[in-house]
């Protein structure tokens, strides 16, 4: 009996015809070869190298290997069925100063990958930044000065007059909600810095720079398609309380608004100015800049929060809680598919998207290897099929989706959170790097198959 015997394919009738079927990964998350062909250290090398600061010690010294194994995974991402592949470019090692020389063998390496998409029938979508600033710009004050956005638009610059012959969808920024909040503000991630002002500049300079880098990707490629990413949460008050209310807009605030508006047209948000009390380091034109017009959102979904009012915590002053009975992953992040379904509604009548591609939604379970190799994930399975309905209720409903990345094509370094927490629709042993194909990874290729029949799996 196959899988779809047992289980119906969703009604993913209602996606277009050419829609983009993908996979995603980051540099910093599955590459390794951390001091290989001239790249310098980033700001996440120092930091997964400071005692404590990753679960187990991990760091992505090694990761997947997969700078030594491009072959082998892009034969990975034809198994699992995608026409399309997310990963991200390492500032490191394109330009190891951060600004300056740029590093050929950097460059010829993702010059190398991108043939090896086209050559498989793989869409290539490049993400210029996800999260490893090289370190010794962080030395020079990282995100929170002016200089790093030039210096981003400059490097993104060198990759495009590089590839943007062959890649013609670009992504400035992943999450840079985590970057500025998490990195500059909670301390969890790099630079590990717990710092309310240097967070809200690094969150303008941030957007600064990818609105230097939208104007510099269009300069030397007129037909590219450009987007930012962002990770976005649905948030509901705990309860109906004024109180309750109040600190949901301030969560909405901080997670979507602050992210949203700027590079909409709309400015920063004024009761977030207020409620941060930080001055912007604004010059004129700079909000423009900011707004350039874009061809694309990309929305990485996971969860959705529930939050209830924290006078004494930290900005925005409001707590997450969880509901009881619901189930969660791995992360301890509730599956709630609807939320997909609501954000790109809001993206498409609140912010009149036009283009949108879901750019990342997965999720970690504690995998098991069978005594015969396999992988049986079904919990992930059935996350990746209600999510994927979730699209389509919301295509049904109008919302302009052209495309799904699964996140994440292998189990790769989590972050803080080290290898234990495993998100790929491929398992990896990091003993032997050896790769295995889950269930998951065969059922995203069977409903790609049956819903694509003989067509492209990704837009030309
Ligand atoms: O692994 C990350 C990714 O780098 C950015 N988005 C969320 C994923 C899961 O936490």
């Amino acid at each position: 009996m196959t899988y779809s015997e047992r289980q119906p394919v969703n009604d993913l009738s209602a996606l277009p015809d050419d829609f983009t079927w993908g996979v995603a990964t980051a540099a910093y998350q599955i590459e390794g070869a951390v001091a290989e062909d001239g790249r310098s250290p980033s700001i996440w090398d120092t930091f997964s190298h400071t005692p404590g600061a990753v679960d187990n010690g991990d760091t992505g010294d090694v990761a997947c290997d997969h700078y030594h194994r491009v072959p082998e995974d892009i034969g990975l991402i034809k198994q699992v069925g995608a026409g399309a592949y997310r990963f991200s470019v390492a500032w490191p090692r394109v330009v190891p100063g951060g600004d300056g020389p740029v590093n050929k063998a950097g460059l010829d390496f993702y010059d190398r990958l991108v043939d090896g998409l086209l050559e498989a029938g793989i869409t290539p979508f490049a993400t210029l930044y996800h999260w490893d600033l090289p370190q010794v710009l962080q030395d020079r004050g990282g995100w929170t000065v002016r200089e790093t956005a030039e210096h981003f638009a400059a490097y993104a610059s060198v990759v495009v007059e590089r590839l943007g012959d062959r890649v013609k969808d670009w992504a400035t920024l992943n999450e840079p909600l985590c970057s500025a909040w998490i990195g500059h503000l909670e301390g969890r991630m790099a630079p590990g810095l717990t710092d309310l002002t240097a967070a809200v500049r690094a969150s303008y300079h941030l957007h600064l720079g990818h609105g230097l880098a939208v104007r510099a990707i269009r300069a030397l490629s007129p037909d590219a398609r450009v987007g930012i990413v962002n990770n976005l949460s649905p948030i509901e008050p705990a309860s109906q309380s004024p109180a309750d209310l109040a600190a949901a807009v301030r969560a909405d605030g901080h997670i979507n608004r602050w992210w949203l508006d700027p590079v909409h047209g709309r400015g920063y948000p004024q009761d977030m100015l207020d409620l941060y009390g930080v001055e912007l380091p604004l010059r004129p034109g700079d909000l423009e800049t900011i707004a350039a017009p874009l061809d694309w959102i990309g929305l990485n979904y996971y969860f959705r929060q529930i939050v209830t009012a924290d006078p004494d915590g930290p900005v925005p002053h409001a707590r997450q809680i969880q509901l009881p009975g619901t189930r969660r992953t791995a992360m301890d992040w509730e599956v709630h598919s609807e939320g997909l379904e609501q954000l790109l509604l809001r993206l498409t009548e609140e912010y009149g998207a036009r283009r949108i591609h879901v750019t990342e939604n997965g999720s970690a379970y504690r995998d098991v290897v069978g005594a015969d190799g396999s992988v049986h994930d079904p919990e992930r399975t059935r996350y990746l099929e209600e999510h994927l309905a979730a699209c389509a209720r919301a295509v049904r409903k109008g919302a302009p989706l052209a495309g799904y990345f699964a996140w994440s094509l292998l189990d790769n370094f989590e972050w803080a959170y080290g290898y234990d927490k495993r998100f790929g629709l491929v398992h990896v042993d990091y003993e032997t790097q050896r790769r295995t194909v889950k269930t998951s990874g065969r059922r995203y290729a069977e409903l790609i198959r049956a819903f694509s029949g003989g067509r492209p799996r990704t837009a030309a």
